[in-house]
């Protein structure tokens, strides 16, 4: 990711936006649209992480038996119906103590975790920490929404590298305690987009006792929580106790990764009551709550596993068919987490020129993804991302195509 003042951007009053790099699918757009891929070869697109696989039927029908509540403004908190079934589902999933969730103090719905995510760093983003302008923290590379946030609340984003040597994971307490200090929000990411590195319980407990020591608001961001191999990931929740624990936390969990329904926008945010409560408020002024009929559709979904299991499993046997094309080759390891591989390529956008040119496959460079360092170079330059998005056949001939290629 490389900010560059936009040269058109002149009328914007906020002259913080100026700091907005275009975002990676834009220069993806740039990079490949002046190229041809080869005729006669149907191109494939593994740059954007938009499951394809199906989604339960029942999500339609439930759309459809609610269509007479499209007439009404929903409510910002949700159904409470939907607030139960997410308390459960969280309950369920990260085995917690019973009573811990308040389903009317502490979830709030989300159309999507990506606005909700966005909007977090204006509940959470003070003019001021430690007498300088806030910094927010972030895994490097990152999911973009969290700089786009951090520069609109206008704070300082410091990026954190998450590379191969520390297996992928940011080492936020290792940073100056002078950044530290000024920190007001970390975004985190387990499993990560785009390395699939997944936290285990330690670290998560060490980042909320960092939390509380540097009092900043910890936003992890779960969303591929659900799409797993092996163990399932640990949720920060699992480091509280009680509902005291909870302050400063935030969790995002999302169904569009976990149930295959992007388009459906929907998701939630659980944790500490009080930025519960205002994250609610901030709706109430601004936000763009979920139909009903999506809350009764979202609502089924939380309360039912099995699509998530045999989703799960495609996934598992995706990753063991890229095992076997890939093995041994561009530093390939199976993600604990998410349904990305981070390929070590050498020259990340060679390759995705290459890839395109050659053929008619789409990945992502790494670059686009991570922050230039200061000193030079940029950690994700090596790289590329690729979606494992695709049903099986389509995926065995992209990574069939990727590996005669490279
Ligand atoms: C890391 C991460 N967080 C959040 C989101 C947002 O997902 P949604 O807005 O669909 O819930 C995405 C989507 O790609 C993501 O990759």
């Amino acid at each position: 990711m490389t900010p560059s003042p936009h040269p058109t951007a002149r009328h914007i009053i906020n002259p913080r936006l100026d700091k907005l790099p275009d975002y990676p699918f834009e220069r993806l757009r740039g990079l490949l649209d002046p190229l041809a891929p080869p005729p006669g070869l149907e191109p494939i697109s593994l740059s954007l992480g938009e499951p394809q696989h199906p989604y339960p039927d029942f999500v339609g029908e439930i759309l459809h038996d609610n269509r007479h509540l499209y007439g009404k403004y929903p409510p910002v908190a949700g159904t409470p119906d939907f607030r139960d079934a997410v308390t459960e589902w969280l309950n369920r999933r990260f085995d917690l103590p019973g009573g811990m969730i308040d389903p009317d103090r502490h979830i709030a719905p989300c159309a999507g975790t990506r606005e909700a995510l966005f909007r977090t760093a204006f509940l959470a983003v003070p003019p001021e920490k430690a007498g300088k302008q806030p910094v927010v923290l972030m895994p490097n590379p990152f999911y973009q929404c969290y700089a786009g946030a951090a520069i609109a609340a206008g704070a300082e984003p410091v990026f954190v590298n998450a590379l191969a040597e520390n297996h992928f994971l940011p080492d936020f307490a290792g940073l100056d305690p002078a950044i530290l200090a000024r920190t007001a929000l970390v975004y985190f990411c387990t499993p990560g987009n785009p390395q699939g590195a997944v936290a285990d319980l330690a670290y998560l407990e060490n980042l909320v006792a960092l939390s509380r020591q540097y009092d900043f608001t910890l936003v992890v961001d779960e969303c591929y929580a659900e799409i797993y191999d092996g163990d399932p990931p640990p949720g920060t929740l699992q480091t509280c106790t009680g509902n005291g624990e909870l302050s400063g936390i935030l969790v995002f969990h999302s169904l569009s990764k976990r149930s295959n329904v992007a388009g459906l926008r929907s998701g939630f945010v659980a944790g500490d009551a009080d930025l519960i409560k205002l994250f609610r408020n901030l709706s109430e002024y601004g936000g763009n709550p979920s139909p009903l009929p999506v809350y009764a559709a979202a609502t089924a979904l939380w309360r039912d596993e099995a699509h998530v299991v045999a989703n799960r499993a495609l996934y598992v046997e995706k990753f063991d068919l890229a095992e076997r094309i890939l093995s041994n080759r561009f530093g390939f390891y199976r993600p604990k987490g998410g349904f990305f591989l981070w390929l070590d390529v050498g020259d990340g956008v060679a390759a995705t020129k290459k890839l395109w040119r050659q053929g008619a496959v789409r990945v992502l460079p790494g670059s686009y993804l991570s922050a230039d360092d200061p000193r030079g170079g940029n950690s994700g330059d090596p790289y590329i991302r690729v979606a494992m998005v695709f049903e099986h056949a389509v995926m065995a001939d992209a990574l069939t195509r990727m590996s005669e290629i490279l």
